[in-house]
């Protein structure tokens, strides 16, 4: 039997439920607050990811999924939004709109990785992203409304990590320092930290080795380095965010997947999903727009992962589907007259359902009752029907053009 392929899944009617209430959440929220839907196309020329991303993020060197269209051009299944979104915003000329333009986005992303629980190769990200502008009110806004959307679906256990990346010349500043001061105390790092220290310093932060521990309580700290502007404009966005009581950790060792960020970075993450713990991240991209050719611009942003924000959700409650009205047959001579019942019952408004499975009227009605359905109208042979009201039990024989205008006028009064 041919089966979905590894790392992907259905999504069968009742995650489908709570997927709608997900993007629900997402349109109020984000609508509140002037966010506007935007869709991309779900594979983008290649070399908007290797320059966006990075050449050397995992992303781009190992989990890509790269084809060619068969005209010699390389395309690639999207990744990840951000860079996307930045193109589209460029292509549509939206510099010209009033600034910031607020986009946000629901949709299926494309990840080659190991799956586990909570990490999947087709998974879907809810995205928000604002372009143009570089106050820290517009990171602060975008953190409060993610922690919005996250407590909105019920996604429990959240710990948000809050840090700041400064711009990329201080980043290699820092790195240089902090490569000097491990080299300066090699012999007291655990071997794997030791041989890493030239290709990813900022691993050693991360070491469950005492040794290693001692080293890094005294090491430089790329939050301690920033520029003045950077340190005063994360100032700014820790002020913002305490005003509108919302709990961090700072966390001067956060590293984010991607090599666009600037400034401001941050993770939500729920300690009800193990390993694969970050629910939702992003932060500023200053120099992303300028990366892809445009005029500088600076923006900000984040994505959630659906899957994971359902995982760590509390068991939504589902509504069971309405059915207003069940259309049975007597016998096979109804049939006609129960389709066209059934046609002019949902241009009247109403749910309704039509008898596809040949089960006797036994049957039928026990079906009816199964899937809730509030009136069962039987049609005869002879153009009667029987409308049964199924809360109360009762029924009565009728005309069929009677049928609809009776449920409508029993609906209407209470
Ligand atoms: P990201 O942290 O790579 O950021 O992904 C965001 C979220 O997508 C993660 O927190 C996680 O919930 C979900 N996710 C990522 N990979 C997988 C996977 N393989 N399976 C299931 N879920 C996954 C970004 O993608 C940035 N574009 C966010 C951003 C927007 N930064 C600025 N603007």
């Amino acid at each position: 039997m041919i089966q979905a392929p590894r790392g992907t899944f259905d999504i069968l009617p009742e995650s489908a439920q709570q997927r709608k209430l997900v993007e629900a959440e997402a349109e109020r929220i984000l609508g509140a607050a002037g966010y506007q839907r935007i869709e991309t196309p779900t594979f983008e020329a290649t070399d908007l990811f290797a320059r966006g991303v990075g050449e050397t993020t995992d992303i781009v060197q190992k989990e890509m999924y790269t084809f060619d269209d068969g005209g010699g051009r390389s395309l690639t299944l999207r990744p990840e939004g951000t860079a996307p979104v930045c193109r589209a915003y460029l292509e549509h000329g939206m510099r010209k709109l009033a600034q910031p333009v607020k986009l946000w986005y629901l949709g299926p992303f494309f990840r080659a990785e190991a799956p586990q629980r909570g990490r999947y190769r087709q998974f879907w990200q809810v995205g928000a992203e604002a372009i143009g502008s570089d106050a820290p009110e517009t990171d602060a806004e975008l953190i409060v409304l993610l922690a919005d959307l996250l407590d909105a679906v019920g996604v429990r256990q959240t710990r948000l990590r809050l840090s700041s990346l400064g711009t990329p010349a201080t980043r290699v500043e820092y790195r240089e320092e902090l490569k000097a001061y491990l080299h300066s105390h090699e012999d007291e790092l655990a071997e794997e930290v030791r041989n890493r220290i030239d290709l990813n310093p900022m691993r050693a932060f991360d070491s469950g080795d005492a040794g290693t521990q001692a080293v890094m309580r005294d090491a430089p700290k790329l939050l301690d380095r920033l520029h003045p502007d950077d340190a005063e404009h994360f100032a700014r966005v820790r002020a913002l965010l305490d005003d509108a009581g919302l709990r961090y950790e700072l966390d001067g060792t956060l590293v984010r997947g991607m090599d666009y960020y600037t400034r401001t970075v941050f993770e939500f993450t729920s300690d009800e999903l193990g390993a694969q713990s970050g629910v939702g991240g992003g932060g500023r991209y200053d120099g992303l727009i300028e990366l892809l050719d445009g005029p500088p611009t600076p923006a900000s942003g984040w994505a959630a992962g659906v899957e994971r924000m359902l995982l760590a959700a509390r068991e939504l409650p589902h509504a069971p589907a309405l059915v207003d009205l069940y259309i049975a047959l007597a016998s096979g001579d109804g049939a006609r007259t129960a389709f066209e019942l059934a046609v002019e019952a949902r241009r009247a408004g109403l749910q309704a359902q039509l008898e596809l499975a040949g089960r006797s009227l036994k049957g039928q009605l026990k079906h009816a009752d199964r899937i809730g359905a509030r009136y069962v109208a039987i049609v005869g042979d002879n153009g009667v029907v029987t409308l049964r009201d199924m809360q109360a039990g009762e029924q009565q024989d009728t005309e069929l053009e009677n049928v609809i205008p009776a449920i409508l006028r029993a609906e209407r009064t209470p």
